[in-house]
């Protein structure tokens, strides 16, 4: 894995960005795969400004969500549907027929099939060329929460007691979260052919190292990215404060920098 530590959450979110613009530069009909939560939101405030400015073309780009909360419909202002709208697709010329995002109002009889199409449109636009994550408070990618399947594929999870209170913040009182989700599956993570794993903030910092540097574990569904050949993490300071072996991948970074080389 590649460990970049950086100053601040601006520069954490500009080097993603700019990941993402070589990816889309060189494959300009490249797949992403995205993630909600506030730790992307400066990665896709860069990436509309790039777009703006530099003319970063996203007409060719398709694009998959991890995860959608079950029971919202894509118009409501907490659904990832809606999110996704807001702090990205508005701003740059992606088409919206192109962009995904598993649907979180299809009825329960019919939650197998939705889940089972997801996965068959992936693989039908040749798999994710790059999937951004961050991690929950307890250690989830997308919404595989502690004791989830390392094989998982997409499925309706519930939603464990820390997240309904971490994501709470974004409703008006913790009752009003939904209780399950639809979430691509730890598996369906792990094909992306890489990854860029974004963390930033002191509050994260215990769980960053839980699950770059602990046991690889399905109670810290995060961990299951050491089994992936590239993953780049790339944290600020405070996010990194636990972690071990710093010093190292300060050194290492550093180290692929004066070749001009990725050093997973
Ligand atoms: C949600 C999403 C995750 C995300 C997490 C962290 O639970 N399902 O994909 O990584 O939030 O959110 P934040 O970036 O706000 O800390």
């Amino acid at each position: 894995m590649r460990v970049l530590i950086l100053k601040d959450y601006e520069t954490v979110s500009k080097e993603a960005a700019a990941i993402v613009k070589e990816l889309v530069t060189e494959k300009p009909d490249c797949v992403l795969g995205l993630a909600t939560g506030s730790t992307p939101v400066g990665l896709y405030r860069e990436m509309i400004r790039m777009h703006e400015e530099e003319g970063l073309d996203f007409s060719r780009v398709t694009t998959f969500n991890l995860d959608e909360y079950y029971g919202l419909s894509p118009e409501h202002p907490q659904s990832y549907r809606y999110f996704m709208n807001e702090n990205l697709f508005n701003g740059i010329n992606i088409k919206k027929e192109n962009t995904f995002v598993p649907d979180g109002s299809v009825k329960k009889e019919a939650v197998e099939d939705s889940c089972r199409m997801y996965e068959e449109r992936i693989k039908k636009e040749g798999g994710v060329d790059l999937q951004v994550l961050g991690i929950g408070g307890d250690g989830h990618i997308a919404f595989n929460e502690p004791g989830s399947s390392l094989a998982s594929r997409t499925r309706l999870v519930a939603l464990d007691e820390q997240t309904i209170s971490d994501n709470s913040r974004f409703f008006d009182s913790s009752d009003d979260v939904p209780k399950f989700a639809l979430s691509m599956g730890v598996g369906t993570i792990l094909e992306a052919k890489e990854i860029i794993f974004l963390a930033n903030g002191a509050k994260k910092a215990d769980i960053v190292a839980a699950a770059l540097e602990g046991p690889v574990t399905g109670m810290v569904t995060a961990s299951a990215l050491q089994m992936h050949p590239r993953v780049t993490a790339i944290l600020d300071e405070d996010a990194s404060d636990s972690l071990l072996k710093g010093s190292f991948y300060r050194f290492a970074a550093d180290a692929g920098r004066k070749i001009n080389k990725k050093l997973f």
